[in-house]
């Protein structure tokens, strides 16, 4: 047999997942001059992207167009895409480690953190991750219903995705109807009663993760003015030391955008945003569904390790308020028979490279890459960098000859072959053209860049109408 890595014995590569993680890892090996590479890409949607389609939010378009990098990946040889397929339900771990020299792991991060107080799981209250998931039309919530008929919703957090979640309540239909937002969205977000959106940060302006477009979007919303009372912008001893010692230019700017608003007079649009700082939510109050939001003053001290942390007053305070989005980070779900960090909720690994929980020994030929391998933050291009510090490791494990040797043979048609038996319904790539180009078509009379489908038999069943059959390509 020839060596692994030329052209008689590619370097055969399964990557779990096709968002930006996944897309720059493919990228990366593909361009590789050091070995010829073949990627098969799995992911259980039809469609690809992860979170640039399922995540990135509507009235953000020109973020999206990061895709078009993605399809040049696509598009080269030794390339190919099986979407409809989950890892775990429709093929194991085991089964792809015994059919490629090397799986990369790069699921993301799905599931939503939880705040751990009473009343959390009162109806009413929501992750992010379904709220964003059901204005994007991703297909595991396009049956999930939100009740906007409160005046009041209260989003727990200080990040971009509680920016974007404030804005998307706050825009009105026609801002709405301009973006590729769930036509079920659409309609219940321009009939929603919400006129307050709060948004809790449990420590100070100087301590907000948005970064500063996202913050002075906040304050350019047509239908709603931005409020924050005065008094939350004076920082207090620990932040004045925190912005004069150890605070990034995002933080300092933040503070400078943030104190703007402040001194703003609303101008009575029919919407607010109010920014409340120093304040954790205690507790979620109702009968059968959350009719308030208990909440606690903190003040700011410094731990044993230095960070800035958020203390209890002990002081309440209680907002009526009908909808509470918690929106604290996402957080990554175990793969059968793949090692997982419960306290994480990653995998462990050591540059990329997979490690079992306990002892920290190597799982030869199992990688890790994204979200899932680093935790759930940083931005779209972030990915990149730590794509290429995994496909290192990778290509450094094939110069040394210690990637294992797959047990069913490393053949190009041996997970189609079992995808034909076992998912007959898989989306290729060009499946996937396929439906990009019936969302895109339905969008053009309407002016939107796109009308999504949010069920898996109408993507299957345009990738099959526009592909000939979803197997082909
Ligand atoms: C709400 C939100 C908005 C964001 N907006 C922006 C933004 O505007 N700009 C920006 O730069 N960054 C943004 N980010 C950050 C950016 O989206 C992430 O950095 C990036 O998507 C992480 O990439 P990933 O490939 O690790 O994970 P993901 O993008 O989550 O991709 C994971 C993929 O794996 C698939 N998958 C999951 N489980 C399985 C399985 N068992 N089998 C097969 N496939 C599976 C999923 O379907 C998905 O396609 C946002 C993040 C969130 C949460
Ligand atoms: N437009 C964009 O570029 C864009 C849009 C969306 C997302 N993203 C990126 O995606 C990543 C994830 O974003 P994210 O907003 O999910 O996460 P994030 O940036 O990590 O923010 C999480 C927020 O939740 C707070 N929090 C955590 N636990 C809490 C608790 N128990 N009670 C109250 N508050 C709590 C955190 O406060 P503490 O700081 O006190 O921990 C922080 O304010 C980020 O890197 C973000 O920049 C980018």
């Amino acid at each position: 047999m020839a060596e692994i890595g030329t052209s008689d014995n590619p370097l055969r590569v399964a990557i779990v997942g096709s968002g930006p993680a996944g897309f720059y890892t493919a990228g990366h090996l593909l361009k590789s001059e050091d070995a010829k590479v073949e990627v098969d890409m799995i992911d259980r949607l039809p469609t690809p992207y992860g979170l640039v389609r399922a995540g990135v939010a509507p009235d953000h378009p020109k973020i999206k167009s990061v895709t078009r990098v993605y399809e040049k990946t696509a598009a080269r040889e030794g390339f190919r895409f099986f979407g409809n397929v989950e890892v775990g339900r429709d093929v194991s771990a085991a089964e792809l480690a015994d059919r490629y020299h090397a799986v990369i792991f790069a699921h993301g991060t799905s599931t939503d953190r939880q705040l751990g107080i009473p009343g959390e799981e009162l109806s009413g209250s929501h992750a992010a991750t379904a709220f964003v998931a059901w204005y994007n039309a991703h297909p595991d919530f396009a049956d999930h219903e939100f009740d906007l008929s409160c005046e009041t919703a209260v989003v727990i957090g200080n990040g971009n995705v509680a920016a974007d979640l404030a804005r998307m309540l706050a825009l009105p239909r026609e801002e709405l109807e301009a973006t590729d937002t769930a036509d079920h969205a659409i309609e219940a977000l321009a009939a929603s009663s919400i006129r307050e959106v709060v948004v809790l940060g449990r420590r100070g302006p100087a301590q907000a993760s948005f970064t500063n477009p996202e913050v002075r979007e906040l304050g350019e919303l047509t239908e709603a003015d931005i409020v924050i009372d005065p008094e939350e912008m004076e920082l207090d001893e620990i932040s004045a030391a925190f912005m004069e010692e150890e605070a990034e230019p995002t933080n300092r700017r933040n503070v400078e955008i943030l104190t703007g608003f402040s001194e703003r007079e609303p101008e009575g649009k029919p919407r607010r945003v109010v920014l409340r700082f120093l304040s954790s939510p205690v507790e979620l109050q109702g009968d059968g569904r959350v009719e308030r939001i208990v909440i606690g003053r903190n003040e700011l001290q410094r731990d044993q390790s230095g960070a800035v942390r958020a203390v209890d007053t002990g002081e309440r305070e209680t907002i009526e308020c009908g909808l509470v989005l918690r929106s604290i980070g996402y957080r990554g779900e175990q793969l059968e028979g793949v090692p997982f960090d419960e306290s994480r909720g990653v995998i462990p690994n050591v540059n990329g490279r997979v490690t079992d929980g306990g002892g920290g020994a190597r799982v030869p030929g199992l990688y890790a890459v994204g979200w899932i391998k680093r935790g759930p933050s940083g931005v779209i291009g972030t990915n990149k960098k730590d794509a290429q510090d995994t496909v290192d490791s990778l290509l450094a494990d094939l110069a040394d000859g210690v990637l294992p040797a797959p047990e069913a043979g490393a053949d190009a048609g041996s997970l189609e072959a079992l995808l034909i038996e076992r998912k007959p319904d898989h989306v290729t790539f060009t499946g996937w053209q396929a439906i990009d180009a019936a969302e895109v078509a339905a969008g053009e009379p309407r002016g939107r860049p796109r009308v999504k489908f949010c069920r898996v038999e109408e993507m299957v069943g345009a990738a099959k109408a526009g592909a000939g059959n979803a197997v082909a390509g």
